[in-house]
This record gives C-alpha cells, sequence and structure tokens, in this order.
C-alpha cells in the first residue's frame, strides 16, 4: 500500500514509537498519578517527561500547562466550551474543520454564544482586515487553523494574533495538520491557546491530542473527575494540568506520543516539512499539465502560503470515485469533505468533495511516480 492519507493519521509509525507503547504496556502498567508503589512512581514520571517534551517543543514556559486529550477535537472543544459564557463571541476562519465549527454551532443554537467567519485571502491585507470587520467588544477569541486540512492553505497568524490581542481576545490555534510539520513556538507566535492532534505530524499513537495554554487561562471545565489529586474535595481541583484531565488517561499513547515527539526532534521538523513540500511540488509539476486535472493550490505561486497538502480532481468525476480506483491500485487516499465543509464552500468543491494527499516524513519519490501514473491513467 501507498499510504498517502498523513492528514488523517500519520502511517507508519516510527518504530521506536511502537516499540515505546509495548515498553509503556510492559514496564509502566500502573495508573499514573494515583499510587505510591515504584511502578505508579514511575509511570506517573513517564508522563511528567512527556509534558515537559511537549512543552519544550512548542516553547511553552510551563510542562503544568500541557493537557493530555484524547484528539485535537476534544482539545478544542475543552477550549471552545470552557470560554463560552453567555454572551460571548468567536472569530474563525473560513477554513476551519468541524472540530471548530460544530462546537459553535451547537452553542450558537442553544443561545450560549455567537460566532462569525472571516474570510481567509492570499493577500494577506485583505485577510486582516477581514478578521478585524468580525471582531467585536464581546469577541472572546480569534480561533484559526494552522493549515487548511484540505487545501494546506496558512492563513497569518502571527498577524491574526496581534489582531485578536488588540481587541483583548484570545488566539486559538488548530494546529491538527501543522504539529511536527511547521515551526510553531506558542510564545514568538502570540498563540494563548493551541490544539494538536498526537497522532499526526508528532507521530504519536491515535487516541493522543494536547491543549497547550501559554498561561493559565481562567476556563470553565466540561469534564470533572477524579485526578489522583485533592481527592476529599467535591470540587475539580483548579490547578493545571489536573483541572482539565479527569479519570485515567492513555498511558501507552502519551508514553508513545513522547517517542513521536523525540523522533521529530531528531529527525528535524524543517527536514520533514522540506521533504514533503518536495514531494508535493514534485507531484504538482507532473499534474498540472493535464487539462482534466483540476489543482487547486499552486505550490511554485509565492503568494500562496501553503502546507504539504494537495487536493485535486479528475474532470468529470466525483472524488470519491477517483479514490476508490486509486485504492485498488493499493494508493491510500482521502476524499469526499474531509469533516470541513466551510474549506470546501470556500473552494467551490462542495459537490464533488476533491482528493486530497498528504504524504509524511517516510513516503519515497518512487511513490509519488507510481501514484502520477496511476492519476495520469485514470485522467485519460
Ligand atoms: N481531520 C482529519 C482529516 O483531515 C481526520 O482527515
Amino acid at each position: 500500500m501507498i499510504y498517502l492519507d498523513n492528514g488523517a493519521t500519520t502511517y507508519p509509525k516510527p518504530k521506536s514509537v511502537i516499540a515505546s507503547v509495548t515498553r509503556a504496556m510492559t514496564e509502566f502498567g500502573a495508573n499514573a498519578g494515583r499510587g505510591a508503589y515504584k511502578m505508579a512512581v514511575d509511570t506517573t514520571e513517564q508522563i511528567y517527561l512527556c509534558r515537559k517534551t511537549v512543552a519544550d517543543f512548542f516553547g511553552c514556559p510551563s510542562s503544568e500547562n500541557i493537557i493530555f486529550t484524547y484528539n485535537c477535537t476534544m482539545a478544542l472543544n475543552i477550549a471552545i466550551k470552557g470560554l463560552a459564557v453567555r454572551g460571548a463571541h468567536f472569530v474563525i476562519s473560513d477554513l476551519e474543520h468541524n472540530a471548530v465549527l460544530r462546537p459553535l454551532e451547537k452553542l450558537s443554537a442553544d443561545g450560549v454564544c455567537s460566532y462569525s467567519i472571516a474570510k481567509v485571502e492570499y493577500d494577506e491585507q485583505k485577510t486582516l482586515e477581514n478578521f478585524e470587520n468580525a471582531l467585536r467588544s464581546n469577541t472572546v477569541a480569534i480561533i484559526c487553523t494552522g493549515a487548511s486540512n484540505v487545501f494546506g492553505i496558512i492563513p497569518p497568524l502571527k498577524a491574526l494574533s496581534r489582531l485578536a490581542h488588540k481587541n483583548g481576545s484570545l488566539f486559538i490555534v488548530d494546529s491538527a495538520q501543522t504539529a511536527g510539520v511547521l515551526p510553531i513556538n506558542m510564545t514568538d507566535d502570540g498563540i494563548d491557546i493551541l490544539c494538536c492532534a498526537g497522532h499526526k505530524g508528532l507521530m504519536g499513537p491515535t487516541g493522543t491530542g494536547i491543549l497547550i495554554f501559554a498561561c493559565d487561562i481562567p476556563l470553565n471545565t466540561i469534564i470533572e473527575g477524579g485526578t489522583g489529586s485533592n481527592s476529599a474535595l467535591a470540587v475539580q481541583p483548579s490547578v493545571l494540568p489536573d483541572r482539565f484531565e479527569s479519570g485515567t488517561p492513555n498511558i501507552p499513547g502519551i508514553i508513545g506520543l513522547h517517542r513521536g515527539i523525540e523522533f521529530v526532534n531528531e529527525a528535524g521538523a524543517k527536514n520533514i516539512c522540506r521533504h514533503e513540500i518536495k514531494l508535493i511540488k514534485y507531484l504538482q509539476r507532473n499534474l498540472e499539465n493535464s487539462r482534466r486535472i483540476k489543482l487547486y493550490t499552486d505550490f511554485f505561486d509565492s503568494s500562496q502560503n501553503l502546507a504539504p497538502i494537495l487536493s485535486f480532481n479528475i474532470d468529470g468525476m466525483h472524488s470519491e470515485q477517483t479514490a476508490a480506483i486509486l485504492a485498488e491500485s493499493g494508493i491510500a487516499v482521502r476524499a469526499g469533505l474531509h469533516c470541513a465543509p466551510l474549506a470546501h464552500r470556500k473552494m467551490n468543491t462542495e459537490d464533488t468533495g476533491t482528493v486530497r494527499i498528504c504524504p509524511s516524513f517516510f513516503t519515497k519519490k518512487s511513490d509519488i511516480d507510481f501514484v502520477i501514473k496511476s492519476i495520469r491513467k485514470i485522467a485519460n
């Protein structure tokens, strides 16, 4: 199989990640933060070490501000619902995933809060104007994707952060597609809350996500329960990370995630991104001259700031049909709307969806050669 669905989850995982998950299940089999015997203490330490690595990786000042979740959607829900006091307003981009859109739509249907959608354009100034026009005095946060999960479009995050802060709003980034692929430093980038998938660019197992606070922001909790701390109290502890981490965590997942981030550090996020962009450019060069193939972004146009994700369609075919034929040749890609209807509406691809190609560090040029040949064959 040629796996090019790394936007959904990366595959294969580094061998060291698989080994660390096995080790976690054999050597660190106790619960974390709950016992005083050796294996429980060792397990707790492993979780702490991962928190520390995550904090260093994203330029977060404190490892206590790292909250482990089960995916990026959960991290976004905790952030959004925790901020959604009655009357609050949010501004989101027109590239957001359903992980942002659906919680806000629900809050809005319940009459709790409202939201506006601002258009991302290739002209940064126009994008900023669109966001500025959408801001209100009661806007609690701008929420923006680090890169569209369908088209790879990267919004101007630093400038959006300045805009949010000028308005007294927080800046939240959904880095599902960018963590581990593009450089992220919360302090330098002005990100107040970063939501990550652990199982995509960070190379961890599925069932891992991370919510990171630049500082202790007083969000309401949406999940309460046992934390292993202050157990005599009926109320949820207010300290981080306990406030947002109730119940037994995904210990093998977190230990595997730790190893995944170390893998990214060793390979170098810059090298990973360079490799993936090189493959995508090669793919584009070899597909762009076919009249029957439509590409939705241009990796050679310097005004387009893009992550290594390429969407295409073949004239007269639904994306699912193209993906099904590719699957018969052993090529794994995701087609349809990619849980991102806003992005498809923006690019006029709601009816057909698109076929999405996402390489990883493990994708070879020979894989892309085979994909080019297969796509051309369908188009011809
Ligand atoms: N959000 C993931 C994707 O884009 C699952 O495929």
